[in-house]
C-alpha cells in the first residue's frame, strides 16, 4: 500500500503478459473486477505446492472436468480421486484434497470460506495456500511469498539476510506492497515476474515493469539476491 505506483505498473504489466493458465480467467474479466471461481483456485494451489505449472496443467483440466465443483468432488470416491491424482506425487495431498471437499460440502453449505484464518483451518491448506486462495479468490490483501516472490522481493529490497532468515522480513515488504485493489492479480503478477523475467540467472531486468523502482537493479548486482546461507 506504500507502493502504489509500482503495483500499478505491475497491474498493467499483468494484464498485458499474465501467463494464460486455466485456472485463471482472461485479462478483461480481472480488470472488470470478475473473480475466478474458488474451487478451481484452491485445486490449483493445492496441485502446484510440489509441483511445476507445467506439469498440473493437464491433471487440473481431467479433475474440473470430470468433478466440476466441491460438491462433485466430495461425492466421488476416494479411489477414483487418488487414481486421477496418480502422477503428481505427495499423494496426502489427494487425500486432503479429498477431505477438505467434504467438509466444504458439509460444514460450509458447499462454498468455501473467504478469509485466510478461515482456510487455514482445512485440511491440506497452509499459511502460504490461506493467502494464495484468499488473495486471488475473494481479493483479500494477504501477503502471498513463495520462492519466486522472494526472489523478486530481496532484489527489489536488496536484503541481505540470507534466506530463510529473511522470510520475515520478505513477508513484511510483501504485506507493505500488496495494494488493496485486485491483490490477487497482484501476488500472481509477482509470481510471474520471478517466472519469467526475475529468473535465478540472468535476469531480463530491461522488460521489467518495476526495473526503475529495484535496488539491485540500480546496483547492476540482481543475481546476487536471494542470499543464501553458507552450507
Ligand atoms: N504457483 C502457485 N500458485 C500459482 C498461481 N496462481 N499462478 C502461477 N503459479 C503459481
Amino acid at each position: 500500500a506504500s507502493d502504489p505506483s509500482n503495483s500499478v505498473a505491475l497491474l498493467a504489466w499483468y494484464d498485458r503478459h499474465a501467463r494464460r493458465l486455466p485456472w485463471r480467467i482472461g485479462p478483461q474479466r480481472r480488470r472488470d473486477g470478475e473473480r475466478p471461481d474458488p474451487y478451481r483456485v484452491w485445486l490449483s494451489e493445492i496441485m502446484l505446492q510440489q509441483t511445476t505449472v507445467a506439469a498440473v496443467g493437464p491433471y487440473f483440466d481431467r479433475f474440473v472436468t470430470r468433478w466440476p465443483g466441491v460438491a462433485d468432488l466430495a461425492a466421488a470416491e476416494t479411489d477414483h480421486v487418488m487414481q486421477e491424482w496418480a502422477g503428481l506425487g505427495y499423494y496426502s495431498r489427494a487425500r486432503n484434497l479429498k477431505r477438505c471437499a467434504e467438509i466444504v460440502a458439509s460444514e460450509h453449505g458447499g462454498r468455501f470460506p473467504e478469509t485466510s484464518d478461515e482456510l487455514a483451518t482445512l485440511p491440506g491448506i497452509g499459511p502460504y495456500t490461506a493467502a494464495a486462495i484468499a488473495a486471488i479468490a475473494f481479493d483479500e490483501p494477504a501477503p502471498v511469498v513463495d520462492g519466486n516472490v522472494e526472489r523478486v522481493v530481496t532484489r527489489l529490497y536488496r536484503i541481505e539476510t540470507p534466506l530463510p532468515k529473511a522470510k520475515t522480513e520478505v513477508r513484511a515488504r510483501v504485506a507493505g506492497i500488496t495494494p488493496e485493489t485486485r491483490p490477487g492479480c497482484f501476488a500472481q503478477a509477482m509470481m510471474d515476474l520471478g517466472a519469467t523475467i526475475c529468473t535465478p540467472k540472468r535476469p531480463t531486468c530491461a522488460l521489467c515493469p518495476v526495473n526503475e523502482s529495484c535496488a539491485a537493479h540500480a546496483e547492476g548486482d540482481p543475481e546476487r539476491f536471494p542470499v543464501k546461507a553458507p552450507k
